[in-house]
């Protein structure tokens, strides 16, 4: 038996908010009911091409916004993935405040799912018009205080820092809002701007400006200090938990496990071949309507790129990764390989190996330190 993560992508959102390069798109309703069909048919052909020797770890249906779906395009799609896992699997939506209404909140309940994972960006209304978003914080309040009453317990809530003209305060004062709700995660992301965004352009034309790096990086550590303190630990660099409640999907990502992709746009990694889906919906579906699969690359990773994943992937980790993994997967030692760079970071206190003593047995772990954290970006590269 493999154990497999299962991504769902629903590519279909109210509006499109202007920081936002997601393969997502607006004006696009009445391609979901097909897109809905083929993703069941796209299913069925992983599935058997897989066979029985299977285990579904977890199930993610992300977007897009999966909760913008009509309520039978939804129903439908969940009674379908019903049957393909076990009650106590991490199966996560996510959602949008402004489209999760008391009915589609109690369909997913009813079908399995057991975590939401909500955007809410910003707490201040006017920030969330800036982004380009198409809900209110009274919206957020409104589906959060929903979701509890009818018994979601892992519930993850998605905000932003670093937006143009948000204060640090104000930044501070509504992660300690959030934080008082008591989701059970929160993911905090410093705001990228993407090329092929609204922001993107306004910022190639000049009418945007980045946030300056000082505040930048005094967010980032606001975050992380307030996060701390109000007991949720990090466990990857933009993610933090009460304990227990860490992503197991995520979790698959970043140990470069296998994971099947569903849907416009989707990546997979299985067998060691890395693939993915036709981006557009129209293409995507056409290629299903027609029986084939909708896989438009696929590339299969050599060995040195599989160890550079592992690496660079598992460090994002505050627990780092395990020696003897490394070992396991590709049959040599970490320092055979890695020992040059390894040496060097330990030196400058970027990164350390201890002995993670809080799993059963003795596992000796590379992680980074909370300096090698800070500029992690520079130092994956040296992986790569
Ligand atoms: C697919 S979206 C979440 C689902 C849902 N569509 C929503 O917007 O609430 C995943 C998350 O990535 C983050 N994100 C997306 N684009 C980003 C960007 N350019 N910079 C920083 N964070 C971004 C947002 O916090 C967003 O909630
Ligand atoms: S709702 Fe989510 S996926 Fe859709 S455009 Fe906004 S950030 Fe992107």
């Amino acid at each position: 038996m493999r154990d497999i993560g299962i991504y769902i992508h629903i590519p279909f959102c109210m509006a499109k908010c202007n920081y936002c390069d997601f393969n997502s798109y607006s004006n696009m309703e009445y391609m979901e009911g097909p897109y809905v069909d083929a993703l069941i048919k796209e299913m069925k052909q992983r599935f058997s091409k897989l066979g029985d020797q299977y285990n579904i770890k977890s199930i993610y249906i992300g977007g897009g916004t999966p909760t913008y779906l009509n309520y039978e395009d939804l129903k439908k799609l969940l009674i379908f993935l019903k049957d393909f896992y076990k009650d106590n699997i991490e199966c996560t939506c996510e959602a949008n405040p402004g489209t999760l209404s008391y009915e589609k909140l109690l369909l997913l309940k009813e079908y399995g799912v057991n975590r939401l994972s909500i955007g809410l960006q910003s707490l201040d209304n006017n920030m969330l018009k800036y982004l380009g978003r198409i809900h209110s914080f009274e919206d957020f309040m409104e589906n959060y205080k929903t979701a509890r009453e009818l018994g979601f317990k892992n519930i993850n809530v998605d905000l932003m820092s670093s937006i143009q003209g948000q204060a640090i305060d104000d930044f501070a004062n509504g992660l300690k809002f959030i934080c008082g709700l008591n989701p059970e995660h929160i993911s905090c992301y410093g705001l990228i701007i993407e090329e092929n965004t609204v922001f993107g352009r306004q910022y190639k034309s000049g009418k945007l400006q980045m946030i300056d790096e000082d505040t930048d990086y005094k967010m980032y550590k606001t975050a992380i200090n307030i996060l701390k303190d109000k007991g949720y630990t990090r466990y990857e660099i933009s993610n933090y938990a009460k304990t227990g409640f860490e992503s197991s999907h995520n979790i698959i990502y970043w140990k470069t496990k296998e994971y099947i992709g569903l849907g416009a746009g989707a990546h997979s990694y299985i067998d060691g071949l890395r693939f993915s889906n036709e981006l557009s919906i129209k293409k995507y579906i056409e290629k299903i309507e027609k029986g084939s699969l909708p896989t438009c690359f696929e590339e299969k990773l050599s060995t040195k790129e599989k160890m550079a994943e592992f690496m660079f992937m598992g460090l994002r980790m505050m627990e780092g990764v395990e020696l003897l993994d490394f070992k396991n997967r590709f049959e040599i030692d970490i320092m055979s390989v890695y020992g040059k760079q390894i040496e060097e970071l330990i030196k400058k206190d970027l990164a350390v190996i201890y002995n993670n003593r809080e799993k059963e047995g003795e596992r000796l772990m590379l992680k980074l330190s909370d300096k090698g954290i800070d500029i992690s970006n520079r130092i994956f590269v040296e992986f790569i």
